[in-house]
């Protein structure tokens, strides 16, 4: 990771007294420089202990920033309530700031790079004055492994530092591994909030008129102002796994993605991993620990990773993907003991919850965790809250920050620095129609047509229009961190070269009917369509071929344990209307005429035989009448 500054002045350097094992002297002087500007009050060198961990959750709950939960029914666990107007990504203050306009590409915000400098030098000039710069050094990925990679985040953040110890491995381990002179990606944050002699903190500072999440691309650095929360502040979790590394991957020959990873053990004990990419909110999180229903005795579901995937090419001929991740931070509302039972059980102790309600008990509460909502709440604003008060009492994108090593599906290759093999990708976005339940692409570019041209309803995890659809190509419209049209070319050339690529897999679990009732019942029957994918990726049979791809009759799918789902609200789920998909294809157009000066080839020619298909009368038409 080269580290250039493209800024024209030369920056002051403050006088600090550097632990005696920080030895690297690019970092050294970066944070001499980074301190001189943001002229913080203190600095503290993150050293990833425990004790620290305690000190620095005291401290919070000291500030008004954490809430500490029942000792007993939620050891060690905390309830931070964020600013209202800081609740989730902020994607059109997100920007690629790549040297030239066209690599950032129409889907990213653009900024010249050295005008985006400049802009950053003024806000970050002093923003950490009456605050503490904590020094956060981070892996992502096993410390010390050959795939990973290493990140140091400058934070006036207190509960970024603690979310930041159970996201990624961090603390002093990672200077050992960087030496004097390793490669790191600097992540600078602030919530833009500076504080006057004397002047009081608020429990949530940041800054709701000015914020920039900031990404360069060529100097592989990320700056982030005046938001504290997700992936605006996390900085090692999109930022750097997603829009840095997807440049990265696309340089190296690999693969940055927004997948879940996940293990299906078959009764007879042979394992498949496979990695989903789904939208923000679209169940990454249920799916990665889903708990095969009745009807699956045998069956295990194991969890490597419920949001971002690397994957490489082995010199097996397997692709092997790692979970760069440490810990989860996932939705809170619909997670529940039947939705999600590893989750629940992964959340009760050890866990930062952010925007959820707090129960008179001192637990957490949100919309979905029980049927029957308790009788008074103090909601995630910190206002009291009844059943009819006609609110929400947890904010739709509130969160838990949870060690994914407490959850009980966890698989026991997850820290396998060789990563797992990987046998079948999964794409799927929420449409509450067109898209049908499943189907396997024809082969690699058939599946990266499909993954490029998904749609999915817009949801809570980033500010924009709940419920629009729009084009989210691979679940990566938000973190591709260059041109997405290059990023398509990418895969096509990826897979070129892996002997026996992995099948390609569609799905729509969200599929509803006139009275806006879901078509499928989704979470742990989600295994139904999971175990049709898994025999599929391992075997060359063939299906009902339909214009879209392979797709399995209800006789193909295990019910057992599924009471009152009949065939035909199977067939229904499954449907593919001739005419709503010819209006679905206009619709890709519209986001190849946005890529078109660098989409490939292969798009438009899938296109034209999709089209071609959806002609005539063949067999599939009444095959789900
Ligand atoms: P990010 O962390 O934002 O990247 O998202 P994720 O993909 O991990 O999302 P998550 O699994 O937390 O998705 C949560 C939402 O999806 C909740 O609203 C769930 O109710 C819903 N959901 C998850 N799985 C299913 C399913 O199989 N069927 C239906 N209908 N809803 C589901
Ligand atoms: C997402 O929005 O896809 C997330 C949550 O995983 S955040 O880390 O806040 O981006
Ligand atoms: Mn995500």
């Amino acid at each position: 990771m080269v580290q250039q500054s493209h800024t024209d002045t030369v920056r002051e350097k403050a006088n600090i007294d550097f632990p005696p094992y920080i030895q690297h002297q690019r970092l050294r002087e970066w944070v001499a420089e980074m301190v001189a500007l943001c002229k913080p009050d203190n600095v503290h060198w993150c050293d990833g202990s425990q004790e620290e961990y305690d000190d620095l959750c005291n401290l919070l709950v000291e500030n008004g920033t954490f809430i500490k939960l029942n000792e007993n029914l939620r050891p060690n666990s905390f309830l931070a309530r964020s600013d209202p107007s800081d609740v989730a990504r902020m994607e059109d203050r997100t920007f690629i700031c790549s040297l030239s306009r066209t690599e950032a590409g129409p889907t990213n915000n653009w900024v010249e790079p050295r005008e985006m400098h400049r802009t950053l030098d003024v806000l970050f000039d002093g923003c950490m004055r009456g605050r503490t710069m904590y020094i956060i050094p981070f892996s992502m990925g096993p410390l010390g492994s050959h795939i990973s990679y290493i990140g140091v985040e400058l934070s006036d953040s207190a509960y970024v530092a603690v979310n930041m110890r159970i996201m990624t491995r961090m603390g002093r381990p990672v200077y050992d591994v960087l030496g004097e002179d390793g490669p790191f990606v600097p992540c600078v944050h602030s919530v833009g909030m500076p504080l006057a002699p004397g002047q009081a903190d608020i429990p949530w500072p940041s800054n709701p008129n000015n914020r920039y999440i900031v990404h360069f691309p060529e100097e592989r650095g990320i700056w982030s102002y005046g938001s504290g929360y997700g992936g605006n502040a996390l900085l090692g979790k999109k930022c750097f796994a997603l829009r840095i590394a997807s440049n990265i991957a696309h340089d190296e020959g690999w693969l940055a993605e927004h997948m879940a990873l996940v293990g299906v053990e078959a009764p007879d004990g042979e394992k498949t991993y496979v990695a989903a990419a789904f939208p923000s909110a679209c169940g990454k999180t249920n799916f990665a620990m889903l708990i095969p229903p009745a009807g699956f005795e045998g069956w295990k579901v194991t969890t490597v990773g419920d949001d971002i995937a690397w994957i490489k090419l082995g010199e097996d001929g397997q692709l092997h993907a790692i979970n760069p991740e440490a810990g989860f931070f996932g939705v809170a509302p619909g997670t529940n003991f039947k939705t999600n039972p590893n989750a629940m059980e992964t959340i009760r102790q050890n866990t930062i919850f952010t925007n959820v309600a707090l129960t008179p008990e001192g637990d957490v509460w949100w919309e979905g965790m029980t049927d029957t909502p308790p009788a008074n709440l103090i909601d995630w604003q910190g206002q009291p809250w009844t059943p009819d008060s006609g609110r929400k009492s947890s904010h739709p994108n509130a969160r838990f920050t949870a060690p994914a090593s407490q959850c009980p599906s966890i698989d026991p290759e997850w820290e396998n620095p060789e990563g797992v093999p990987i046998k079948a990708f999964i794409f799927g976005g929420r449409r509450s129609s067109v898209a049908p339940l499943v189907f396997q692409a024809f082969n690699w570019a058939y599946g990266v047509y499909f993954a490029a041209t998904m749609g999915s309803e817009m949801t809570a995890a980033a500010a924009g229009k709940i419920g629009e659809v729009r084009r989210d190509p691979f679940a990566m419209l938000p973190f591709c961190g260059y041109h997405m049209a290059s990023y398509f070319n990418h895969w096509l050339q990826f897979g070129r070269y892996v002997p026996n690529p992995p099948r390609i897999f569609l799905v729509n679990w969200f599929r509803k009917d006139e009275n806006g009732k879901f078509l499928w019942p989704g979470f742990g029957d989600n295994m139904r369509v999971l175990q049709w994918i898994v025999s599929r990726a391992r075997t060359r049979a063939a299906g009902l071929e339909t214009p879209l791809g392979r797709t399995p009759l209800y006789e193909d799918l295990n019910w057992e344990g599924l009471e009152g789902y009949t065939k035909q609200d199977f067939n229904r789920a499954m449907n593919i209307d001739k005419e709503l998909w010819k209006n679905e294809i206009l619709s890709h157009e519209e986001l190849f005429i946005k890529l078109y000066d660098r989409l490939p080839k292969e798009m438009v020619a899938v296109r034209e035989l999709l089209l071609s298909s959806l002609w005539g009368e063949p067999e599939w038409l009444d095959r789900y009448e």
